[in-house]
Formats: structure tokens, sequence, C-alpha cells
């Protein structure tokens, strides 16, 4: 039996007795979830991890309650214990929805997953009104306004604590500079800024995978850094810089300031060349058309 050794001795620590914060990983049995999951349950500021989806999660949270690290791991499935997992939650991440094949764009995810994230939304409005919200679901530039529309309808609308997770596109900038300049990952920072889709990307510098379907291990490693920077800055870190998707122009994605209360301070795009301000003004048009998509969505 583990842990009757020779020595006798078991190194005991009372469950959850650790201080950290609530996650919840909704669509956690997905390509995304199920890694997210297992590298948040590695995390040390999370004390309690919730995992939702509508299938699978039984066996997923059974697996990955397994890891000997502190956060305790609870399961829920399908609608009817939405409210239970997203009751108390600080930190709630959304990569729930159906991810692009081959030929298709973002776009094309809208019919589908605009639906998911409203629902979930107003689950998280009724439930953890407070909580701070990372949209992994695409596409993003729609989602984040869906979600927005959401909270604004339930009155518990904070642009502070409603975050679009552009991490993906700064993780593959960094890697892919570093690779052409012979670098450190660890030692690049390429701010990404725009949007998450198409030419509101920028730079563009995100063409990894193409053809292959969707990012989701290296999504997930981006989703983690990204949701452990919004736990860092809850716990009152200081300088914790981001770029997120966020409330700004009226959506835009830049570089962040995190907080205790989730987005601090949004920094200014600082000076580009001609070839970027070429870039961002495509962006613009781009991503206004998209934030319309989302907003109608929710008030036709
Ligand atoms: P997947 O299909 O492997 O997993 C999605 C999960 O969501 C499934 O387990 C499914 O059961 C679940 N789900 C579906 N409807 C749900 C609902 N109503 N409530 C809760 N869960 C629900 O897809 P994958 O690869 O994990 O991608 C998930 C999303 O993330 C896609 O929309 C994809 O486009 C997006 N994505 C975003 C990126 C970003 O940079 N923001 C990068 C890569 C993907």
């Amino acid at each position: 039996m583990e842990g009757s050794s020779g020595l006798g001795m078991v190194n005991c620590r009372a469950k959850g007795g650790s201080p950290g914060f609530k996650v919840a990983i909704l669509g956690a049995a997905g390509g995304i979830g199920q890694p997210l999951a297992l590298l948040m349950k590695m995390n040390p500021l999370v004390s309690v991890l919730h995992l939702y989806d509508v299938v699978n999660t039984p066996g997923v949270t059974s697996d990955i309650s397994h890891m000997d690290t502190g956060a305790v791991v609870r399961g829920f499935l399908g609608p009817q214990q939405l409210e239970n997992a997203l009751t108390g939650m600080d930190l709630v991440v959304i990569p729930a929805g159906v991810p692009r094949k081959p030929g298709m764009t973002r776009d094309d995810l809208f019919n589908i997953n605009a639906g998911i994230v409203k629902t979930l939304c107003e689950g998280i409005a009724k439930c953890c009104p407070k909580a701070i919200v990372n949209v992994i679901s695409n596409p993003v530039n729609s989602t984040v306004p869906i979600a927005a529309e959401v909270f604004k309808r339930a009155g518990t609308y904070d642009p502070k604590r409603l975050l679009g997770v552009t991490k993906l596109d700064v993780v593959r900038a960094n890697t892919f500079v570093a690779e052409v300049l012979g670098l450190d990952p660890r030692e690049v920072d390429v701010p990404v800024v725009g949007g998450h889709a198409g030419v509101t990307i920028l730079p563009l510098l995100s063409q990894a995978k193409a053809g292959a379907g969707s990012a989701t291990l290296s999504m997930a490693y981006a989703a983690v850094k990204f949701a452990d920077a919004c736990l860092r800055g809850l716990r009152g870190d200081a300088g914790v810089v981001e770029c997120a998707y966020v409330t700004e122009l009226p959506f835009f994605a830049t570089k962040v300031l995190l907080g205790r209360n989730g987005v601090e301070e949004i920094y200014s795009l600082g000076p580009l060349n001609e070839y970027e301000r070429a870039g961002l003004n495509k962006a613009k048009e781009e991503l206004a058309a998209s934030i319309q998509k989302g907003v109608t969505f929710i008030r036709k």
C-alpha cells in the first residue's frame, strides 16, 4: 500500500486547508478543458477546482482528482448542475463549445458557440457575479461582447472582470520570434493587440497548426498562464501585466495590468510603425463587425 513504507511515515495535510482561490472550468472535458484542468490542479493558488461539462465530467474529474496536489476537485455534469458548479467561484474559465475544423473560420463557430456562452454567462451572473471571467470560446471577438450583454442585462456587468483570452497569440508570437532570432522564448515578450481572428490579430504571427485543426495543448498552456496571472492579481501581486481582449474601443486586445479587481489599468498601444498602423485600421474594421454581431445576438 502506498505510504506504508518501512519508515511508517505518511505526510498528511488537511484537505482543502490550503489558502487559495476557487476556480471553475466550463467545458472541462474537451480538448482544451482536460489539459487545462490538469494544469490548474497543479497551480498552488487554486484550492478548489470545479469541472463542468455536458459530457464526461465524472471520468475526467476522477482522473484529475488522483493528482496529489492541494486543490480539491469536484465534477459537475449537465445544465442541472451548472449552478452548483458556479456558486462561490473566484475565477471562471470558459473553453466550452465547438472548435474550428480545417477550412472553417473562427466566425463559422458563432452560431453554436454564441448560445453556449450566453447560457453559461447567465449562470455566472446568477451564481458568482463577482468572479473574474476568462472567455476562451471562439469567436472571442464576438463571444466577449455576448458575455458583456448578458451581464448588462442581469445588472452584474463589470468591465474589469470580463477578459477574452488572447494569450495563445502572445505565446505563439514569443515562440516564433525566439526561433527566428535564436533566443530563449522565455526571454521574448511580443505584445499582440487587436482581437483574436484573422486580420484583427496584430502582429500576424499566429500561423501554427494551419489546416490541422484547432490548438488544444498550447491553448491549455496559454490559458493556465493567463488564469494564473488573474489569480496573482487577485492575490494582490504587483506588476501583473498581460495582453487580453477587454472592454475598450469598445472591445480590443491590449496590454492590461491585473489586480485585486481584475483589470486595473489598460495600457495605450505605444508607438506603431506604418505597417502596424495599416494593420490596426483593418483590425478595427473587422472587430467592429464582430462586436456588433455579438451584441445583436443578445439584443435581437
Ligand atoms: P472540444 O470540442 O474538444 O471541447 C469543447 C467542450 O465543450 C466539449 O467537452 C463539449 O462537451 C463542451 N461543451 C459543449 N457545449 C457545452 C455547454 N453548453 N456547456 C459546457 N460545456 C459544453 O473543443 P476545444 O478544442 O477544447 O475548443 C474549445 C473552444 O475553444 C472552441 O470554441 C475553440 O474554437 C476555442 N479556442 C480558443 C482559442 C483562443 O485562443 N481563445 C484557441 C483554441 C481554441
